[in-house]
């Protein structure tokens, strides 16, 4: 765990989280041990309980319960009589709040504004997080996080499913309330594709793999490491909240990724990328235990909230965040066909993919010569040998 806030900064924002009922006490002492214990200058000098409660403001029994705790969520923590307590490995791959938290408040200060991410919520399991935020919608504060480590019924775009390998992937949801007119709710779409690219290109210091396959998935070297799901309610005119759930592959194997994707209707998936996950395009990178998923989540989350959170329909249209959309198409100058509703789709229209207009719709031009706009649908590129080189 090395997340560069002081401590003292970083617990100020812990109890700033806590005072806005953002987190718990017990989750927010928690983190705040766990920083306190992985950011020692020497992390195999223990830390004394004394220390410990002393840095926290608790007991040296409240240390001693909540250190329990953090093994019970998995951690590893060694113990010495009189001597202290030692972190033994950091626990970045856990998704609790308590593993989160430390690296969120690092990158968003909740006293500055709502924090994306917070309240967080992780389940080690559950049917689909998209499926069970919307049933907490309506009572949940805008920037609200759901994760889970397994999803049993992921749900992916026109009714398909989702697959994720189970405690290696990221599958999180997370609630905004946009001003945005239910017309432009494919523009939440771009932007939180957007953020993610920029996230990936950020860790793989690599800005000419990742590309946006139109209106949401976000492709590495032509294959997809990530689909984004959104869902909403209306209020008169006005997206009341959505509901942005993404699934990004991220130590998974793609072989079992796409077997989870045959085995269900394998003729669905003719002329879509491939999928991949991030461990397995930069395996020379990474650990080869894999790349710890914590910190890349709360990357993920605050990215979103700088890209989806000012969103306002007015400010928004030929908006340059545009330009960033175009920079990283996938689609322009292929030969599409844009699929209309689920499996068996119909094809609403077929061409060339002519880059993205001034409100975000994909332009293609047809064999006769005109271009239609598309600010709906399912995109597949026909040609063989499709995605190579995006
Ligand atoms: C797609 O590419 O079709 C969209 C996939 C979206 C998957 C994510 S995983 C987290 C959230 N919960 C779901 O059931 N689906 C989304």
């Amino acid at each position: 765990m090395d997340f560069k806030l002081a401590w003292e900064e970083l617990k100020r924002r812990a109890g700033s989280a806590v005072d806005r009922r953002l987190l718990s006490s017990g989750v927010a002492h928690r983190a705040l041990l766990l920083a306190r214990l992985g950011n020692t200058s020497d992390p195999s000098m223990p830390v004394s309980g004394e220390e410990l409660a002393a840095a926290l403001g608790v007991s040296r029994a409240a240390v001693h319960k909540h250190v329990a705790f953090l093994r019970e969520l998995g951690l590893e923590i060694k113990s010495s009589k009189g001597i202290g307590y030692r972190l033994i490995s950091s626990g970045d791959d856990l998704l609790a709040a308590e593993t989160v938290a430390p690296y969120l408040l690092a990158l968003q200060d909740p006293a500055a504004g709502p924090v994306v991410g917070l309240p967080y919520r992780y389940l080690k399991e559950c049917s689909s997080t998209n499926e069970m935020l919307k049933r907490a919608a309506l009572g949940a504060p805008p920037g609200t996080v759901l994760v889970t480590d397994r999803q049993t019924a992921g749900r992916g775009r026109l009714e398909r499913s989702w697959f994720s390998q189970p405690g290696k992937d990221l599958t999180f949801s997370v609630i905004f309330h946009p001003c945005l007119l239910p017309a432009q709710a494919h523009l939440l779409s771009l932007a939180a594709a957007l953020a993610v690219a920029e996230v990936l290109e950020k860790l793989l210091g690599r800005l000419d793999v990742v590309k946006i396959k139109w209106p949401n998935d976000v492709l590495l070297a032509g294959k997809k490491v990530c689909g984004i799901l959104l869902e909403g309610s209306l209020d008169t005119d006005r997206l009341q909240w959505v509901i942005v759930g993404v699934g990004l592959n991220v130590n998974s194997d793609p072989a079992l990724l796409a077997r989870g994707i045959a085995d269900k209707r394998p003729d669905e998936w003719q002329g879509k990328p491939a999928p991949v996950s991030l461990r397995a395009f930069a395996s020379k990178h990474f650990p080869s235990e894999g790349l710890p998923r914590a910190p890349l989540l709360a990357a993920l989350l605050t990215r979103l909230g700088e890209r989806c959170g000012p969103l306002a329909g007015e400010t928004l249209a030929g908006a340059a965040f545009l330009e960033e959309i175009r920079a990283r198409d996938a689609l322009a100058g292929r030969e599409v066909e844009v699929l209309a509703g689920s499996y068996p789709s119909r094809v609403l229209v077929a061409g060339k993919a002519a880059g993205i207009g001034a409100e975000g719709q994909l332009l293609v031009k047809r064999a006769s010569g005109g271009v239609t706009p598309v600010f709906a649908g399912d995109v597949v590129v026909r040609a063989p040998g499709h995605w190579e080189g995006c």
